[in-house]
Order: C-alpha cells, then sequence, then structure tokens
C-alpha cells in the first residue's frame, strides 16, 4: 500500500521549477518528477504555476507541492500502487475539472508516474532458463529473442504501456494472476522457436503477499473480497498445480521468510529447485537452521546481504556442501559494475538472476559473461541441463 506521498520543488532543464514527488510503500521509495514545454496548447492540460512574480519570475510550484502534500497524499494513502487506473481516477475525481486547473497537470503527473514505478516493483517476477542453449552466447541471443516476442505480445494485448519496464527490466502489464503472466511468457518462447528448450522459474516474494497466516493473491484487484485468501496449504496445492501446467524448474520465495513450515512441505514433494531469498536473507545461521530443517534447496546469494567476498564465498560453499543449487542475485537497486558475472563463474554456481535483457545495470552482467566465455575459448563450460548441480 502507497503509505507516504512526500512531493519538492526541483529544477528542470532549462531551470525551471517543476514537480517531484516521494512516493512510498512497504517495498520502498519511488522518485518521479513532471517535464514540462515552453508550447502550451489551447487543449492541454494545464500546468499549476505559482504566479508570484517574486519568485521564480512567476514559474514557481510551491502550490502544486502543497496539493500534493496534503489533498493529493490524504486521498492516495493505503491505496494499492498497482492499481494505476484508480490512482488516477482518485486524482481527476479530486480535482473536478476538465483540464486539470486545480489540481495541476504537473502534480497529478508526477504522482501518477511514482505510482506507476510503485506498482511495477510489487508484481512478482517471471524468469526464463535458456537450459537448452549449447553455450551462454546462445543463451543470452534465445534470452534476448523471447524477451522481444514477448514485448510484441503485451503491445498487442495490452497496450503500449504494458511495455514499460520496471527496476529489473522487465514488463509490467496489468495482470492479475500466475498463470496470465506464464501464458504470456510461454507464448513468448514458442514464438521465438525455443519451445523445450527454455524452461520457466518463478520469484513469488511471497513475504509481501504475507497477511497474518495468509496470503493475499488478489494484492491488485480493486474490491479485496478476501475471496483470493490462500494458506499455506492452498498455496502448495497451486504451485503444485501450476508446475504441472507449465514448465516451471524453480521457485524463488513462495512462501513468508518466516513460514518455515510450508517451505518445508512443499520443498518435500520434490518438484522444482526451492529458492530461499527472505527466508535465507544470505545470513549463515538461516542458511544452517535450512539446510537442517530441508526448509528448501537453493540459495540466493545477494551479497550485499553479508557483505564481504570471503563470507559470500564461504555461504556458496555453504549451500553446496549441502547439495543445494545457488543463484547468484543481483538487487533492484544495481549499478553497473559486473562483477556479478565474475563470482557465478569464478563459483560455478551454475544460476544468475541478473534480470531482463534491458537496462544497462542488467546488461552489463550478461555482457561480462560473453567476454568471459570468450576469454575462456574451449574450457568455458556452459551448464545447460546441469544448472542445479554444476
Ligand atoms: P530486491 O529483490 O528488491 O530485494 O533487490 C530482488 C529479487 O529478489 O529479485
Ligand atoms: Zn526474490
Amino acid at each position: 500500500a502507497i503509505t507516504k506521498i512526500t512531493a519538492r520543488q526541483i529544477l528542470d532543464s532549462r531551470g525551471i521549477p517543476t514537480v517531484e514527488v516521494d512516493l512510498c510503500t512497504n517495498k520502498g521509495m519511488y522518485r518521479a518528477s513532471a517535464p514540462s514545454g515552453t508550447a502550451i496548447g489551447m487543449y492541454e492540460a494545464v500546468e499549476l504555476r505559482d504566479g508570484d512574480k517574486g519568485k521564480f519570475l512567476g514559474k514557481g510550484v510551491s502550490k502544486a507541492v502543497k496539493l500534493i502534500n496534503e489533498k493529493i497524499s490524504e486521498t492516495l494513502i493505503g491505496m494499492d500502487p498497482t492499481l494505476q487506473s484508480q490512482i488516477d481516477q482518485a486524482m481527476i475525481d479530486l480535482d473536478k475539472t476538465e483540464n486539470k486547473t486545480e489540481l495541476g497537470a504537473n502534480a497529478i503527473l508526477a504522482v501518477s508516474i511514482a505510482a506507476c514505478k510503485a506498482g511495477a516493483a510489487e508484481k512478482e517476477e517471471i524468469m526464463i532458463l535458456p537450459i537448452g542453449a549449447n553455450n551462454f552466447t546462445e543463451a543470452v541471443q534465445m534470452g534476448s529473442e523471447t524477451y522481444h516476442h514477448l514485448k510484441s505480445i503485451i503491445s498487442e494485448k495490452y497496450g503500449s504501456t504494458g511495455c514499460n519496464v520496471g527496476d529489473d527490466g522487465g514488463f509490467a502489464p496489468n495482470i492479475s494472476s500466475f498463470s496470465e503472466g506464464l501464458d504470456l511468457v510461454k507464448e513468448a518462447i514458442d514464438r521465438a522457436g525455443y519451445n523445450g528448450r527454455i524452461k520457466l522459474a518463478m520469484d513469488v516474494a511471497a513475504t509481501d503477499l504475507c497477511i497474518g497466516r495468509k496470503y493475499d493473491l488478489d494484492s491488485k484487484a480493486p474490491n479485496k473480497s478476501g475471496q483470493n485468501f490462500k494458506n499455506g496449504e492452498e498455496m502448495i496445492e497451486m504451485f503444485t498445480k501450476l508446475c504441472s501446467g507449465y514448465p516451471i524448474v524453480s521457485i524463488e520465495q513462495p512462501f513468508d521468510k518466516d513460514d518455515w513450515e510450508h517451505s518445508k512441505l512443499f520443498s518435500a514433494l520434490g518438484i522444482c529447485q526451492v529458492v530461499g531469498d527472505d527466508l535465507l536473507m544470505s545470513n549463515p545461521k538461516r542458511i544452517g537452521r535450512a539446510i537442517q530443517e530441508s526448509a528448501c534447496n537453493a540459495l540466493l546469494l545477494k551479497i550485499n546481504q553479508i557483505g564481504t567476498v570471503t563470507e559470500a564465498i564461504e555461504v556458496v560453499k555453504q549451500a553446496k556442501d549441502a547439495h543445494w543449487g545457488v543463484v547468484i542475485s543481483h538487487r533492484s537497486g544495481e549499478t553497473d559494475n559486473p562483477f556479478l558475472a565474475d563470482l557465478a563463474v569464478g563459483l560455478t554456481t551454475g544460476q544468475i538472476k541478473a534480470g531482463a535483457p534491458c537496462r544497462g545495470e542488467r546488461v552489463a552482467k550478461y555482457n561480462q559473461l560473453l567476454r568471459i566465455e570468450e576469454e575462456l575459448g574451449g574450457q568455458a563450460v556452459y551448464a545447460g541441463e546441469n544448472w542445479r548441480l554444476p
């Protein structure tokens, strides 16, 4: 849910004030600002400017900032950030005018974009594993082609705004179920001609769905009827069904971070790789407990959760000694540093997740792997079918 909205006045590229918004949800903070033009058409939405000639030649936006901090924020706090059209409609209703003269299009747009970013960050994530490739170079080609077919499919079905990408480079169309998302990716794999050679994985990030002892699978639905709340057993049933209907080979964080019990029950079924993200927090103690209790069977390694390279290597060893899989993982906030690629090869993890083949900071890791494969030449081994235990 949206927990806080704060606006401020910043400068646009011409040195003229514009509106910037920080929108917070339980997941984090999302920032956006409004652009502005010189030519102003008669029918376009109206920018709210202070008109106080003593400040910024009348171009200040402190009124718009105040409206966001008070009226808009009051209306939107508590709303689900994935419900873009309802958030936008709430602001349009609050404005009540045809051209957005009351609140200002600059105020409304900045909030609207920030909510869009926040909403994209809430979506579950579907990944592909090109394990049928003969080498990494071919795997990148398969991933990239599938990604672009997915873009066309989403554009056809949800319009071009469905192709806006989130932090990890993934698309975030307005889907309402796991199977709706999985169908899209499956169709993209078919169109790219890689049926059978590409498998699927999901990051459920279920800690974010957990309310009490239940999981809210309708976190995007307008009227929360509570109808789509599932308990742990029902979640296990759902994952089992999804794994039989789709070529899913790995599920990350299928339950809450402290729901050891259901993670154990699900892992015991042996249907797919069960990856611990916030269950483990890359923490040796939690990993130790999970190994002991067989609460999952793969480590998601986020190196900044542990803090040094030495300790990162130690937990990878700990996981490997237990015959677990290891996924080297990016964070939603990344830099263009490609180190994770070197780490994945150096530690022979066989698995890395660095996001979609889009956005510089994601692509930096894949490009580094291309270089490493080239440098290793005949000695390079692509994990392929042996991805779990390379
Ligand atoms: P993060 O999670 O947003 O905590 O970096 C990323 C992920 O699990 O894919
Ligand atoms: Zn995760």
